[in-house]
C-alpha cells in the first residue's frame, strides 16, 4: 500500500445495496431474425478459445494479405493484433459492397433545418465522392500514408467522406468534436503534428446557423503558439456556393474545398494496402492529469472488431435503416456511424442537429419518414426527450426492433419508458458499457440470446472476459454486493494501441495498476484498469458505477478535472481551481467548479462569470459549470492534494467522508454552509441519490 491509499482509504470498495431489477426478455419478433442465435458463440469466444476466436471477427473483412499471427505479446502492453495481415478500411466499408449495393444508400443525411431535403448517399456515389477527395488530399494537400490531419466537423456527410478518403490512403484522420472550442481544437492540432486542418464555414444547431470557421483562425493560433503551423486549411461550404462566416479566407492558406475539387472530378485512387497493424484514427479523450489522451486505433484489429460487434450486438443487416443519435465527434461515431455499419454494408443516418429542434417530436418523425428499423442514442438525450414530449413517440408509427443506450449508465426508470414509450415494448435494447479507448463495445447483453435487466450492462461481449479488482488486487468476487475496479482480463483487436506520442502515460494509465509482472510477455499479467467502478450480480451481469479516477462524465462527454481548473485559472483573479461532479436530472452529471481567489481580490458574480467564460472558451460549450462557488480555501491534504472528494460530498449534499487526514479540516464546515445555504435559496438542492451515486461521488478520484 502506498501513502496516497491511507490518505484515501479504498472507497471504491464501499458496499453498494440496490434493488435488482427483474429480467426483461427480447421479443420473439427480434430473436427471428436476430445475427446470434447460436448459444455455441459463447463457447467459440471462452477465455479457452482466446485469443484464436477473434479469427471469427476478421473474417468478417476481406484482406489484401492474411495475417499469420492472430497475437503477438512480445511486446507488453503494446499487443499487435492479426499480425502480418494487409488491407484497407476504406474498401472495406466502400468498395466491397458494390458488387451487390451499387445503388443502395450508404449514408442517409438529415439536415437540420425541416424545410431541407434529406440527402441519400449510394455506396456508388460515397465512392466516387471519397475517391475525388483522396486524390485532393493526396495532390493538393501532398498527405501520405502515416501523416495526421485534424478534421474539425460538425455532422455533415463531407466528415465520412473525410474519414474514408483518409482511410483509403493510410493517413492518420483525427476528429475533434464541432462543439469544441478553437483553442481546444488547436491543442489537439500540435499533438498530432497536423499539417492541414479540415473545417466548414458553418452548420446548424438549434435553429442557428453558427459560424464555425471562426474557430480554426483560434485552432491555428494555438497550434502556432504550441509550435506546430497549419499549411492548409481546406473548408467545405454548408451551403453550396455562399460562404456563411465573419472570418476572412486567408490568401494561400485557405481555400474551399468545393473549388479544389473541381481539379479532381472522378478522380479514381486505387486503395493503399496498409498493415493491420498500422493507425487508422487518433481520437481525443480526457484523463486524470494533463493534456487530452491521443488514442490511437489501429486498421485490421479496430475495423474486425467494430464489424463483429455491429454484427452481434446492434444485430445489423444489410438491409436496416440504422440511425446512431450520436455524433462522429466521439468515438461512438468513428465505431457505430461509420465503421461498423459501412463495413457491414448497412444504410447509416446522419442527423445534423439538436434532439429537440424544433420540437421533441424530431427524432420520431425521422424515424417514421426514414423507416428507421434501429436505435442507438445516449441517455442524456433519453432524459432529455423525456422530459419535454413523454407522448411524442406514440405519435409517430416507426417500428424500432433494436435500440442501444451508451455512454453512461442509465437508471432504471429512464430504461423503461425507452422501452416502453420509445420500443413501444416491441425493441429490444442493448446497453453498450465501453470508452474511447476501446474501439468498441466491452460490456453488453447479447441481444437475443441474453435477458436484458434496467441498469446493468450486461455480462462482458464476446471474447472480452471483464474481473473486479479491490485496492489489493483480490478479486471481488460476483454476487458479493461489493463495488470495486473494474478491469478486462485479455486484449482484444479494438483497444487501442498507445496514447499518440506518450507511450509511458500509455502503460502507467491502464496497466501498471495490477501489471503483475512488468518483464512478463504474458497477457495474463497484464490486465486493462478502466477507470470505472463496478459491481457485478450473481447472474455475471455488470452495473457500472462511473468514473473513479478525476473525469467527469457529463452527457456522455469526458471532462478532465485538469482541464476544467486549467481553463478556470486563466482568469487572473483566480489562485487555485477544483472541478467535482453534480448529479443533473438531464446531463447524468453536470461540473461544479470551486475557486479560491489570489489575496486581496474581493470575490464577485464577474468573477464567477469569467471562469464560466474560460471553460467554455478554452473546451466548449459542454464543459460549461452548473455553479461557480468561490471559497476562502480548498479542502487539501497535508501534501497539498485538493481533495475533490469532499467537495463533491459538499455539493452533492452526501456526507463528505474522513476528512481526519486534512491539513484544514476546519474549512469543510465553511464551505458546506456556503454552498448548501446557496442552493437552498436557489432551489437546486439534489433531489436524494441513489446507492450507486453516492458511491460514485464518495470514491471520485480514488484512483490516481
Ligand atoms: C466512460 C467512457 C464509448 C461510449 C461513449 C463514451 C461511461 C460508457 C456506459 C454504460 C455506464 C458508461 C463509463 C466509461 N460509460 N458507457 N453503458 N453504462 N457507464 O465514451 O467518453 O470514452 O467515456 O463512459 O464511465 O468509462 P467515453
Amino acid at each position: 500500500m502506498t501513502a496516497q491509499f491511507e490518505e484515501q482509504p479504498s472507497e471504491a470498495q464501499i458496499a453498494v445495496h440496490w434493488r435488482e431489477e427483474g429480467y426483461v426478455y427480447p421479443p420473439a419478433s427480434f430473436i427471428a431474425q436476430a445475427n446470434g442465435t447460436d448459444a455455441g458463440l459463447f463457447e467459440r469466444f471462452s477465455l479457452e478459445n482466446f485469443p484464436e476466436c477473434f479469427k471469427e471477427y476478421a473474417d468478417l473483412l476481406d484482406w489484401d494479405t492474411y495475417w499469420h499471427t492472430t497475437l503477438d505479446t512480445s511486446n507488453p502492453p503494446f499487443w499487435r493484433w492479426f499480425v502480418g495481415g494487409r488491407l484497407n478500411a476504406c474498401y472495406n466499408c466502400v468498395d466491397r459492397h458494390l458488387r451487390d449495393r451499387a445503388n443502395q444508400a450508404a449514408l442517409i443525411w438529415v439536415p437540420e433545418p425541416e424545410s431541407e431535403a434529406t440527402v441519400a448517399i449510394t455506396y456508388r456515389e460515397l465512392w466516387r465522392r471519397v475517391n475525388e477527395f483522396a486524390a485532393l488530399l493526396r495532390d493538393y494537400c501532398g498527405l501520405r500514408a502515416g501523416d495526421r490531419v485534424t478534421f474539425h466537423l460538425p455532422m455533415v456527410p463531407e466528415l465520412p467522406v473525410a474519414m474514408l478518403a483518409c482511410a483509403r490512403l493510410g493517413i492518420i484522420h483525427s476528429e475533434v468534436f464541432g462543439g469544441f472550442s478553437g483553442t481546444a481544437c488547436g491543442g489537439r492540432i500540435a499533438d498530432s503534428g497536423s499539417k492541414v486542418l479540415i473545417t466548414i464555414d458553418s452548420y446548424y444547431r438549434n435553429g442557428e446557423l453558427i459560424d464555425h470557421k471562426a474557430k480554426a483562425d483560434e485552432a491555428i493560433e494555438e497550434a502556432r503558439k504550441e509550435g506546430v503551423e497549419v499549411e492548409k486549411v481546406l473548408v467545405f461550404r454548408r451551403n453550396p456556393g455562399q460562404y456563411c462566416s465573419l472570418t476572412p479566407m486567408r490568401l494561400g492558406r485557405d481555400a474551399f474545398v468545393d473549388e479544389v475539387l473541381l481539379d479532381y472530378k472522378d478522380a479514381v485512387v486505387e486503395p493503399v494496402s496498409m498493415p493491420a497493424e498500422a493507425p487508422l484514427f487518433l481520437m481525443y479523450t480526457s484523463g486524470t492529469t494533463g493534456k487530452p489522451k491521443g488514442c490511437q486505433h489501429s486498421t485490421g484489429g479496430y475495423l474486425a472488431y467494430v464489424a463483429g460487434t455491429s454484427k452481434y450486438y446492434q444485430d445489423i443487416h444489410p438491409g436496416d435503416t440504422y440511425w446512431c443519435f450520436a455524433d462522429i465527434g466521439w468515438i461512438t461515431g468513428h465505431s457505430y456511424i461509420v465503421y461498423g455499419p459501412l463495413a457491414l454494408g448497412t444504410t447509416s443516418v446522419m442527423y445534423e442537429g439538436a434532439p429537440t429542434f424544433p420540437d421533441p417530436g424530431r427524432p420520431w418523425r425521422i424515424a417514421e419518414r426514414l423507416g428507421v428499423t434501429t436505435f442507438h442514442t445516449a441517455p442524456t438525450t433519453i432524459r432529455m426527450l423525456r422530459k419535454l414530449g413523454p407522448e411524442e413517440p406514440a405519435k409517430y408509427a416507426y417500428r424500432f426492433k433494436h435500440m442501444t443506450t451508451v455512454g453512461e449508465p442509465i437508471e432504471p426508470d429512464v430504461w423503461r419508458w425507452y422501452h416502453d414509450v420509445v420500443g413501444k415494448g416491441e425493441a429490444v435494447i442493448v446497453d453498450t458499457w465501453w470508452q474511447t479507448e476501446n474501439g468498441g463495445f466491452l460490456g453488453s447483453t447479447m441481444p437475443a440470446l441474453q435477458p436484458m435487466k434496467p441498469g446493468s450492462c450486461g455480462p462482458g461481449v464476446l471474447g472480452i472476459h471483464p474481473v473486479i479488482y479491490d485496492e489489493n488486487a483480490e478479486e471481488v468476487p460476483a454476487g458479493s454486493g461489493k463495488a470495486g475496479n473494474i478491469c478486462i482480463r485479455n486484449p482484444w483487436p479494438g483497444i487501442f494501441q498507445t496514447i499518440w506520442g506518450q507511450p509511458e502515460r500509455f502503460v502507467q494509465t491502464y496497466y501498471a495498476k495490477y501489471n503483475r509482472d512488468p518483464k512478463s510477455t504474458d497477457w495474463r499479467d497484464w490486465p486493462y484498469l478502466a477507470g470505472d467502478g463496478a459491481v457485478q450480480a450473481a447472474d455475471g451481469y455488470f452495473r457500472i458505477l462511473g468514473r473513479v479516477d478525476d473525469v467527469i462524465n457529463v452527457a456522455g462527454h469526458r471532462l478532465g478535472t485538469k482541464e476544467l481548473e486549467s481553463a478556470s485559472i486563466t482568469v487572473d483573479e483566480i489562485a487555485e481551481a477544483a472541478a467535482v461532479p453534480v448529479v443533473d436530472d438531464l446531463r447524468g452529471r453536470a461540473v461544479e467548479m470551486y475557486v479560491a481567489l489570489k489575496p486581496g481580490i474581493t470575490a464577485s458574480p464577474e468573477i464567477e462569470a469569467k471562469v464560466s467564460a474560460a471553460i467554455e472558451r478554452e473546451i466548449g460549450k459542454i464543459a460549461r459549470p452548473k455553479a461557480v462557488w468561490i471559497v476562502p480555501d480548498m479542502p487539501k491534504t497535508r501534501s497539498g492534494k485538493i481533495m475533490r472528494r469532499v467537495i463533491a460530498g459538499i455539493s452533492n449534499f452526501t456526507a463528505v467522508g474522513d476528512t481526519t487526514t486534512l491539513a484544514n479540516p476546519e474549512i469543510v464546515e465553511d464551505i458546506r454552509k456556503q454552498v448548501q445555504a446557496a442552493k437552498y435559496a436557489r432551489g437546486t438542492v439534489p433531489a436524494e441519490l441513489t446507492p450507486e451515486q453516492i458511491a460514485e461521488i464518495q470514491a471520485f478520484g480514488s484512483v490516481e
